[in-house]
């Protein structure tokens, strides 16, 4: 078989890592969180706003998102008036064009504001203020003092999604429902079950059509920051560390891939290689579902989701959102049916227990890029 000299560089660096003939690699790291202390504009809002709602909003700015692509925007009307939404270069209009995922990102995000808002003496209200997914305002929220609830606000700094092999056994029924608190909608399904089978040959077959599409492509290489510098500059999307492209290898393509490197058919094929790979190697997945894609039903789910996933750390439970079948036909059509449940999934979960949990390494944008103030 003939292999580019690009691959050849990039799985010699990967063998050598595997080997451990590099030890104490750290100069070969690329960015991580750690990276930068609470960012550009977090002292301007704190001569603004204040402690309280300057930490609310920084620690909410941990909230996953679809491509790590952080869509959310707020507007400060006044210090306990604010408008929750949308930036509209930050939405994915190839993999999403319904912003059903931007919308649940959005949830989380939402669902982060109101826990540390909780945890930091300010209760939150939330208003669902249109019903349009394009609509570039959606949520008010007024804020009001409170005592503080003994909510841990580490939760929100330390969770993260993984992207490693978990462990093939399942997850214990207790740790399951610790993680759901008796929310509704969530269903879990062990590897060895008919609907983890159906998930697993799906999430692979829908990949496999999804790398084909040039579009697709194209709005993911907007959104990988190869090279360190890309991702000062951004502090959004994805970077090598964040999915798992680490030591030598990470090094490798953070210094010589760019933005065409996507369209190459040996990333195609290692893409498809990996969640082959991921999916065998799982405890099977959690399903989130919702009443459908309305934007209510979409932000409340984002918000169980977050819910969720802050407590996954504290049960080594690992949660790894993989997309693909709710993004591609015909599987995003099939697989309500398919997995016989009673509303829409709106999150698949690969799921499994996690004996290495590392720190998070995602990136996010200082406070400025996403907070404003005035009358809009
Ligand atoms: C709605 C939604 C869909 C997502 N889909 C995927 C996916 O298909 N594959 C994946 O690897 N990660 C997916 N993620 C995880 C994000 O990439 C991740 O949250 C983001 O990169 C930030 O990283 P963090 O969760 O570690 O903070 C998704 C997250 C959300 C909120």
């Amino acid at each position: 078989m003939a292999i580019s000299r690009r691959t050849f560089l990039v799985r010699t660096a990967q063998v050598v890592v595997m080997g451990g003939l590099l030890p104490g690699m750290t100069g070969c790291n690329g960015l991580v969180r750690d990276d930068f202390e609470r960012g550009e504009g977090y002292a301007a809002l704190l001569a603004a706003l204040g402690q309280q709602r300057t930490e609310m909003l920084w620690h909410a700015s941990f909230a996953p998102s679809s491509h790590n692509v952080q869509p959310w925007t707020v507007r400060v009307v006044d210090n306990d008036h604010w408008l929750i939404g949308i930036a509209a270069s930050r939405r994915l209009p190839a993999v999403d064009p319904g912003n059903t995922e931007i919308l649940l990102s959005l949830g989380a995000f939402v669902e982060s504001l109101v826990l540390a808002g909780s945890g930091l003496g300010l209760k939150c209200r939330t208003t669902l203020i249109t019903d349009d997914p394009d609509a570039s305002e959606l949520i008010e929220l007024r804020l009001q003092e409170a005592p503080a609830e003994d909510y841990p606000l580490s939760r929100l700094l330390e969770r993260r999604t993984l992207r490693l092999p978990f462990e093939n056994r399942e997850v214990e029924a207790a740790d399951f429902s610790h993680l759901v608190e008796g929310y509704q909608g969530f269903y879990y399904f062990p590897s060895a079950s008919r609907e983890a089978n159906w998930l697993d040959t799906a999430t692979i077959d829908a990949n496999r059509q999804q790398v084909q599409r040039d579009d697709v492509q194209k709005e993911l290489a907007s959104w990988i920051r190869w090279s360190d510098a890309a991702a000062r500059r951004h502090r959004n999307g994805l970077t090598p560390e964040a999915i798992g492209i680490t030591g030598l290898a990470g090094w490798y393509v953070r210094n010589f891939y760019g933005r065409d490197d996507v369209f190459n058919k040996d990333f195609r094929r290692n893409t498809v290689n990996r969640v082959v790979s991921r999916v065998s190697q799982s405890g099977g997945w959690m399903v989130l579902t919702g009443r459908d894609h309305s934007v209510a039903s979409l932000i409340d789910a984002g918000r169980r989701f977050q819910r969720m996933f802050l407590r996954a750390r504290e049960r080594s439970v690992a949660i790894h959102p993989m997309s693909q079948v709710l993004e591609e036909a015909p599987w995003k059509e099939k697989v309500r049916a398919s997995l016989a449940l009673p509303g829409e999934p709106l999150f698949l979960l690969r799921t499994g227990y996690s004996r290495d949990y590392p720190p998070p390494v995602s990136l996010r944008m200082p406070l400025d890029r996403f907070v404003s103030a005035g009358e809009g």
